[in-house]
C-alpha cells in the first residue's frame, strides 16, 4: 500500500488558521482513500523561536528531509521584530529551502471566472489569466556572500548583500520553465536586468543558450524586469511563463497575485531536483502569502492559497492528478457560488470566515468526489 508522509508547518499568524482547513481535507482524503496520508507536524518561524531559540530545529529540520512532502502555512510577525537576525522566524523558511534544495518555485497566478471583478485591474484585463512564474528559489541576493552589516569607523557603517548566480543554477530554472511551457502555452518570458547587473547578464546568457540547446521549440522572449513588472499590470494576458531570479520572482509574483483578486489567493509549490535513484522530488508546499499580522486571530483569512497549495503537492508529489483537479474544481465552484473571504468579498456576494470559508469547500470536494 502506498504511503504519503506528509509534515506539516503551520507556522504563525494566519498560518496556524489556514493550514487547520487543509487538515480537514487530509482526514476526508484519509477516511475515503487506500493508503491515504500519514501527518506528523512540527514549529517553524516564530513559534519555534519561541519554543526553542531557532527559527526550525534540527530535529523538524530532519523531519521535514525524511517527509514526501511539506505543507508549510506562512512565518513572522510583530512579536518578533527584535529578535538577532540569524534566527528571525523568516530565517525558519529560508533553511528549509536551501537544506532541502528546493530550487524552482512555482507560483500560479489563475484569475478564476467569479474573481474577474475583484481584482485590482479592469475585469477584462484579467479574465482568463493563467500564468506561471517561476521563480528561482535557492541563490541569488538571498544567499550571496557577502551578507553583512559592516562598520566603517567614521560613523558610517555598510551593509552589504551579494547577488550571485552559477551556469548550473540558471540551466536548471530555466529547465524547468521550459518543461512546464511545454505542458501549457509553450511561451516563455525570461526576465532579468542584464542592462545593470553582471549576473543578469550571464541569466540571459544562459537561458538563450539552454533555449537553443534542448527547447527550440518553445517561444521565448526577455523583458527587463522593471518593464516586465510594468506589463503584468498593462497587459498580464501576455505572458504564460515567467522565469525569472530569485528577489525579482518574489515582488513579481506578489504582483501577479493581486491580478488574481488577493494575495490570499496564490498558492506555490517549491521543488528540488529529481532523485537520480527513485526519481522523487524533495518539495514544500506554501501560499504565497505571508502570516497578516494585521488581521491574524480574526478568523478572516482567506485559505483558498493555501488550500490550493496542498492541490499542487497532491498533483507534483503524489501523482494524484484527478483529486488535485477536483479540489481546483471544487475552489471555483464555491467562488462560483458567492461565497467570499472578506479579502476577495463582492456586491451581492456571501461573506465568510476562515473555518466557512473551509468548511464549503471541503463540502464541495466531498460532492464532486461522490
Ligand atoms: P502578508 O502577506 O502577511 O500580508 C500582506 C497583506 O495581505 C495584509 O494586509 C494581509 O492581511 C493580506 N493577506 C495576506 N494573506 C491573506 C489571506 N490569506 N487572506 C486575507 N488577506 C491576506 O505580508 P506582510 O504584511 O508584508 O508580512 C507579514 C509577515 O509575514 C512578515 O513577517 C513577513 O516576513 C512574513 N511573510 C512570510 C511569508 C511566508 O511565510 N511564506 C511570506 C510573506 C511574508
Ligand atoms: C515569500 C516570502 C519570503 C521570501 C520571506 C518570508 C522569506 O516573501 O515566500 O514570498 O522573501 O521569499
Ligand atoms: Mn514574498
Amino acid at each position: 500500500m502506498t504511503v504519503r508522509n506528509l509534515f506539516l508547518l503551520p507556522g504563525d499568524g494566519i498560518g496556524p488558521e489556514a493550514m487547520a482547513e487543509v487538515r480537514k481535507i487530509i482526514t476526508y482524503m484519509n477516511a475515503e482513500m487506500a493508503g491515504g496520508f500519514t501527518t506528523d507536524e512540527g514549529l517553524v518561524g516564530g513559534c519555534a523561536y519561541d519554543a526553542h531559540g531557532a527559527a526550525i530545529s534540527d530535529a523538524d529540520m530532519a523531519k521535514a528531509m525524511a517527509a514526501d512532502a511539506v505543507l508549510f502555512g506562512a512565518v513572522g510577525g510583530p512579536k518578533w521584530d527584535d529578535v538577532p537576525y540569524e534566527v528571525r522566524p523568516e530565517a525558519g523558511l529560508l533553511r528549509l529551502r536551501k537544506d532541502m534544495e528546493l530550487f524552482a518555485n512555482l507560483r500560479p497566478a489563475i484569475c478564476y471566472p467569479a474573481l474577474s471583478d475583484a481584482s485590482s485591474l479592469k475585469p477584462e484585463l484579467v479574465e482568463g489569466l493563467d500564468i506561471l512564474i517561476v521563480r528561482e528559489l535557492t541563490g541569488g541576493v538571498y544567499f550571496g556572500e557577502p551578507k553583512e552589516i559592516i562598520d566603517l569607523g567614521n560613523g558610517q557603517k555598510r551593509g552589504i548583500d551579494t547577488q550571485v548566480y552559477d551556469t548550473y543554477e540558471i540551466e536548471r530554472i530555466a529547465g524547468v520553465a521550459f518543461e512546464l511551457a511545454r505542458t501549457r502555452g509553450n511561451r516563455v518570458c525570461s526576465m532579468e536586468k542584464r542592462n545593470v547587473m553582471k549576473s543578469g547578464v550571464l541569466w540571459n546568457q544562459v537561458v538563450t543558450a539552454t533555449h537553443k540547446a534542448k527547447y527550440s521549440d518553445v517561444a521565448l522572449d526577455h523583458m527587463l524586469a522593471d518593464a516586465g513588472g510594468m506589463q503584468l499590470v498593462r497587459a498580464p494576458k501576455q505572458f504564460d511563463v515567467i522565469v525569472t531570479d530569485n528577489l525579482f520572482g518574489d515582488m513579481l509574483s506578489d504582483v501577479a497575485a493581486m491580478l488574481t483578486g488577493s494575495l490570499g489567493m496564490l498558492p506555490s509549490a517549491s521543488l528540488g531536483s529529481p532523485d537520480a535513484k527513485t526519481g522523487k522530488r524533495k518539495a514544500l508546499y506554501e501560499p504565497v502569502h505571508g502570516s497578516a499580522p494585521d488581521i491574524a486571530g480574526k478568523g478572516i483569512a482567506n485559505p483558498i492559497a493555501m488550500i490550493a497549495s496542498f492541490a499542487m503537492c497532491l498533483r507534483y508529489s503524489f501523482n494524484l492528478v484527478k483529486e488535485a483537479d477536483t479540489l481546483e474544481k471544487a475552489i471555483a465552484n464555491v467562488l462560483d457560488k458567492g461565497v467570499r473571504t472578506g479579502d476577495i468579498m463582492a456586491d451581492g456576494a456571501r461573506q465568510v470566515g476562515t473555518v466557512e470559508m473551509g468548511d464549503t469547500i471541503l463540502a464541495e470536494f466531498k460532492a464532486l468526489s461522490a
